[in-house]
């Protein structure tokens, strides 16, 4: 009985290890202009919680930048190619995490701080999002890094250009 009791622990334990679905992705994120310092990961893992996304960018202008999943996967033409904010479900404009994802776009991830340095770092998980397989998946689509801040405003938060661009791409199932 004992015996039976261990290896029945030992099973569920094997199972509860394996989150159902713990997809992740990265973007590679580089400059859009020909001669940029940019440089950047962004990861993604599906959580319990949500989507983590999980980003560090190097050599960028100090200060606040707008940052964003845009709809498409294609970072041609300075970035204007990945299309609009990730917006399945025609919201405005917002914070997805702060505003909540019934009133944001699904992109909206807000602004990132780059230090002196050139050095920043977000992170963030928002609730509904998934890397894959999903009516909100973000597998395919882009991350953009604008010139100026996210200041929230309508339609999408008056951050000028895309300074930088990474496409998502799937790393693990
Ligand atoms: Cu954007
Ligand atoms: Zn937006």
């Amino acid at each position: 009985m004992r015996y039976i009791v261990s290896l029945l622990t030992i099973c569920l334990c094997l199972i509860w290890n394996q989150p159902l679905s713990a997809a992740s992705a990265k973007a590679n994120i580089k400059g859009t202009a020909e001669v940029s310092g940019i440089s950047g990961v962004a990861s993604f893992e599906d959580t319990t919680q949500g989507l983590h996304i999980s980003v560090e960018i190097h050599g960028a202008p100090e200060g606040i930048h707008g940052f964003h999943i845009h709809e498409f996967g294609d970072t041609s033409n300075s970035g204007k190619a990945a299309g609009g904010h990730y917006n399945p479900d025609q919201h405005d404009h917002g914070d997805v995490v702060k505003d909540g994802f019934e009133t944001a776009h699904a992109g909206d991830l807000g602004n990132i701080e780059i230090d002196a340095d050139g050095n920043g770092k977000l992170h963030l998980t928002v609730p509904h999002l998934f890397v894959t397989g999903n009516a909100y998946s973000v597998a395919g689509r882009a991350v953009i890094l604008h010139e100026k801040p996210d200041d929230f405003g309508q339609p999408t938060g008056n951050a000028g250009s895309r300074i930088g661009a990474g496409t998502i791409v799937i790393t693990g199932n």
